[in-house]
């Protein structure tokens, strides 16, 4: 296998129809998820010659933990709907590659079993309208060992769906996500998992009921990063949900050089990461040298745990990383410290 085509196809192939769609797809004509997977291309690498490369070290930091590479799972619903063993499979097959796991809130398996595989896990949530079961939740992570809280943020209204998606979402085979709002307000219009009156000053409710550091998920533009960095928050995840939430929305490696160039004058600023349409170790390598400290990625990890549990998600994640160490040796880097803007160009140019 030379990337990750002929397992999503496989997938693609074994799924049933509503769970094909329901993590393939996104929000209306899934414009978005095109998108996103097509704009990494923009970016072409430089190669160098005559560096010492024998030694390719993928290691990076995030929010303080070394990590195996800068690859993390990103959080996603259902894993149940994937694997029987769901989230624990991919905690395990997280923890065996050495990096971070978000749990999604609306895992399909209780968070205490996720959180006894012992790998570094965060809580990802959504800022619902009841404070008081906020706020239990996100105790209960803490208690559990959640070294982070992912708040996602942008979804403040839902989405718009197509027909398809639409009837995915009312046809899933298996129990319902743990932690979330029912699924059904998807398409009926019941209660919305995000409060759609939270703004940037309900932060400070936030940190007044955790220590644990904060990451913000969804974040596009200059404007939000400046106001995530004003808050204070440690780390942004340049993200669209995977094409999930928006339609048409602009690709993340876009939305990327936007948030880096705003934030790259702060001596505090959050750590950057990256999410969207990542499906090779070049396109980790494009979105360091753009400035991101890491990415995750989303639906490779649910194609590699349909495939082989917690197994194949360790082999999607180090499919990855091999991609990424060849990319560092051609480009002249020994270690991801060393890419930077230089070690990309313009496709065009
Ligand atoms: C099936 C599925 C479910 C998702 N559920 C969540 C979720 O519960 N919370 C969240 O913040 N993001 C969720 N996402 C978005 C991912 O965290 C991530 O932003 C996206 O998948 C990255 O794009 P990629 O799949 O192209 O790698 C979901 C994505 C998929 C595909």
């Amino acid at each position: 296998m030379t990337d990750l085509g002929p397992l999503s196809e496989w997938a693609e192939k074994t799924w049933s129809e509503p769970v094909r769609t329901m993590i393939q797809d996104g929000a209306g004509t899934n414009a978005t998820v095109v998108r996103n997977q097509s704009a990494w291309l923009n970016w072409v690498l430089r190669t160098r010659v005559l560096v010492d490369v024998s030694n390719i070290d993928t290691a990076v930091s995030v929010l303080g933990r070394t990590l195996s590479a800068p690859v993390l799972v990103a959080p996603s619903g259902l894993h149940t709907l994937a694997h029987p063993r769901g989230e624990v499979a991919t905690a395990e097959g997280a923890a065996s590659f050495g990096t971070t796991m978000v749990l999604s809130s609306g895992t399909g398996t209780p968070m205490e079993d996720v959180f006894a595989v012992g790998g570094p896990t965060w809580f990802q949530f959504y800022w619902r309208r009841d404070r008081g079961a906020l706020r239990e939740i996100l105790a209960r992570a803490a208690e559990h060992g959640a070294e982070a809280l992912c708040l996602t943020a942008d979804l403040p209204v839902r989405p718009l769906l197509g027909e398809r998606m639409r009837h995915a979402v009312g046809n899933l085979p298996g129990g319902p996500p743990l932690y979330v709002l029912d699924r059904s307000a998807h398409v009926t219009g019941g209660e919305w998992d995000h409060d759609a009156r939270v703004t940037w000053k309900d932060l400070d409710w936030l940190r007044d009921v955790t220590e644990l550091p904060l990451v913000i998920k969804g974040i596009t533009t200059a404007e939000d990063a400046i106001k995530a960095a004003d808050c204070g928050v440690d780390a942004v995840i340049v993200s669209n949900h995977g094409g999930r939430a928006v339609d048409h929305g602009r690709p993340t490696a876009a939305c990327l050089t936007e948030v880096v160039n705003a934030l790259n004058t702060r001596s505090h600023a959050p750590e950057i990461l990256v999410d969207g349409g990542i499906r090779h170790g070049r396109d980790v390598l494009i979105a360091l040298a753009l400035g991101a400290r890491a990415v995750l990625v989303g639906r490779p990890i649910l194609w590699g745990l349909a495939a082989n549990g917690a197994e194949g998600v360790r082999d999607v994640l180090d499919f990855l990383r091999r991609q990424l160490e060849s990319c560092m040796g051609m480009t002249g880097c020994s270690s991801v410290q060393e890419i930077n803007r230089t070690t990309i160009t313009e496709a065009q140019q």
